[in-house]
């Protein structure tokens, strides 16, 4: 069984999607991390989002394994682990979408997914476009939403466990500015599509969004 978690940037649907994968034992695709770790490769060898043919020969070159134990992603890139710091710092939130945004970058990732999808049985993924694009035909689909100033509170909150200072102002214009990029771009926008059940995380804590999910498993089995 495919189960599509999206959802807008800060909505809990990462958090969300790790605790529901360690309770019900299944593998957890954070798709997010896959096109940050890309972003920060691109960052790390200078490469600028318009430059096709770079983008290109990098990711030619570029070898992804992900894994999920004990309700923690990792990324492996190039077989090297990649730090949740460095994959969720400010600079690769902003550049993300920039690339994001191309379908050579989206291709890539796309392969990497349905990849993962065939080697498991039953797998969650989240993101922007799994219910949408990636698996339009998935068994459940979810899409995870709150208050916009929840949001960036809870943005804050992870700013400064790593040490950051930020104000609640840029971030939440931070926040907008993402939202904005990946609900309005061309490929593969930010979308809730009409057969995902709306799940706002605005007054629910991460278990009860869990306990939710799992009746909508159930009523699919
Ligand atoms: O979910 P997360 O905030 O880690 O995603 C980082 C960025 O990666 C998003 O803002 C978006 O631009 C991009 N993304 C995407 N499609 C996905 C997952 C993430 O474009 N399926």
């Amino acid at each position: 069984m495919i189960i599509a978690i999206d959802g807008t940037s800060s909505s809990g649907k990462s958090s969300i999607a790790r605790a529901l994968g360690k309770k019900l034992n299944i593998s957890v695709i954070g798709t997010g991390s896959i096109y940050r770790a890309i972003a920060l490769k691109m960052l790390n060898f200078g490469i600028d989002e318009n430059d096709d043919s770079r983008i290109n020969t990098m990711l030619d070159s570029t070898i992804i394994n992900i894994g999920f134990s004990a309700g923690k992603i990792s990324v492996i890139v190039d077989g090297i682990l990649q730090k949740p710091n460095d994959l969720n710092s400010p600079n690769v939130s902003k550049f993300t979408p920039k690339m994001a945004c191309k379908e050579i970058v989206r291709e890539f990732v796309r392969k990497i997914q349905k990849q993962e999808a065939l080697n498991h049985k039953d797998i969650i993924i989240e993101g922007r476009d799994i219910g949408s694009v990636v698996f339009p035909n998935a068994e459940v689909k979810i899409f995870i939403d709150a208050d916009q100033t929840i949001r960036a509170k809870r943005r804050l909150a992870d700013y400064i466990a790593q040490g950051k200072n930020k104000t609640l102002e840029e971030v939440l214009s931070e926040l907008e500015e993402r939202d904005n990029e990946d609900r309005n771009r061309e490929l593969s926008p930010l979308i809730m599509t009409s057969d995902s059940v709306i799940i706002d995380t605005t007054s629910y804590t991460i278990d009860e969004c869990v306990e939710k999910i799992i009746k909508i498993i159930n009523s699919k089995k």
